[in-house]
């Protein structure tokens, strides 16, 4: 029997396709907006100086110091610059960290955001924030940083390096394998975050053989998108506070170690999510378990398995377990400390989940 579910959508545009970036001044004539301030990283200062050039008088220049986390002096230079240059919109183009200060402008400014993602992370489509403090992240949900508008062009992923691709998509795959069990899910997220999965599955390869194979990078983009959603519907469980616990208190590097932790934390969560496992796998396309098909898509395509790979150390792995445990999410699963140790454990050693 269907059971009872609650469905809140969010109300943002989504234009999509190869290309879709030239459709940018009739999205912000649709927005009703006339002066927007470009953001990026400094690595992608290029990508946001060719836009600001082809806006003209419509660009209020480029501030290009996204970093990861979004540090508070960062998110305040940047709103004192839109402030100052009298922009009425922010454009963000890159991946979580630029579209993470757009929505610390947004939050503080109530300014509408842009998002022209360059990555499958998926922040484009969340009302999701973080702000980094006196070295603490703050985290919260609200309506007003949630991007307006989303122009996926899968033409501006091509320069994504593989490496990258890989683990970002499957970043991206964490948030619908999270959704697939979350006590929050619904028939609708439940379909997203299935389709969601076996496009970036369909893509992630192709990418791989060919970075330029458009039609990999929008199968990966499209499936980018599903997640994003999923991940905006609610759902974040113990694959998520390990990563987060580990990015945030030992600075490891964002898609790698969602790619890393996955499957270690499918395999756990397995017996008590046997709909949710057994609907990623099909997803995934593997004969196998849920766990087996996410470390196989890694390392099938060359990226890392372990934690060792990614320079945390063994000794760090205690520290990492109390940090996990102080203040829990909701899981599929009960679980303790040793539980939490455990898990850790194996995503250390990286072997194939039997
Ligand atoms: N709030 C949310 O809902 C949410 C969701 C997912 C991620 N995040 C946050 O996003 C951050 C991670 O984002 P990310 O994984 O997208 O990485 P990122 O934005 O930090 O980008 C990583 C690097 O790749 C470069 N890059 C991005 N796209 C490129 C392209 N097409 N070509 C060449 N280089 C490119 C960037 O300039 C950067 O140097 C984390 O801080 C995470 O917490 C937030």
């Amino acid at each position: 029997m269907l059971q009872s579910f609650v469905y809140q959508s969010l109300p943002s545009r989504v234009v999509f396709g190869a290309g879709s970036l030239g459709q940018l001044e009739a999205e912000l004539d649709a927005l009703g907006v006339q002066r927007a301030l470009l953001l990026s990283t400094p690595q992608q200062r290029h990508a946001a100086e060719a836009m600001a050039q082809r806006l003209g008088t419509r660009s209020a220049g480029v501030f290009d110091r996204a970093v990861m986390h979004v540090p508070i002096e960062t998110a305040r230079a940047a709103r004192q610059v839109a402030r100052e240059r009298g922009a009425d919109c922010a454009i963000a183009i890159g991946g979580g960290s630029t579209i993470g200060l757009g929505k610390a402008i947004a939050l503080d400014s109530g300014l509408p955001i842009l998002a022209v993602p360059t990555t499958y992370a998926g922040s484009e489509m969340t009302p999701i924030y973080g702000i980094t403090e006196d070295g603490e992240k703050r985290t919260g949900s609200d309506a007003k940083v949630l991007p307006r508008t989303v122009i996926y062009d899968p033409e501006l992923t091509c320069s994504l390096p593989v490496e990258l691709s890989v683990t970002s998509g499957i970043n991206a795959i964490a948030h619908a394998a999270e959704g697939l069990y979350a006590a929050s899910g619904n028939p609708v997220t439940r379909l997203m975050a299935q389709e969601g999965i076996r496009a970036l599955a369909a893509g992630l390869p192709g990418i791989r053989a060919n970075p330029h194979d458009i039609e990999a990078r929008g199968s990966a983009l499209y499936g980018a998108w599903l997640c994003g959603t999923v991940l905006a519907h609610g759902g974040m469980a113990l694959h998520h506070k390990l990563c987060h616990t580990l990015g945030g208190s030992f600075n490891l590097p964002h898609a790698q170690t969602h790619t890393v932790v996955l499957p270690y934390v499918l395999s756990f969560n397995a017996p008590f999510a046997e709909d949710a496992m057994r609907d990623m796998a099909r997803a995934l396309g593997t004969p196998d378990s849920a766990a087996a098909g996410a470390w196989d898509l890694a390392h099938g395509n060359g990226a890392p398995t372990s934690l060792r790979e990614l320079g945390m150390s063994e000794a760090e792995l205690e520290r990492a377990a109390d940090i996990a445990t102080q203040r829990p999410y909701w899981n599929p699963r009960p679980l303790d400390r040793a539980a939490v140790r455990a898990v850790l454990q194996a995503a250390y050693e990286g072997a194939r989940p039997s």
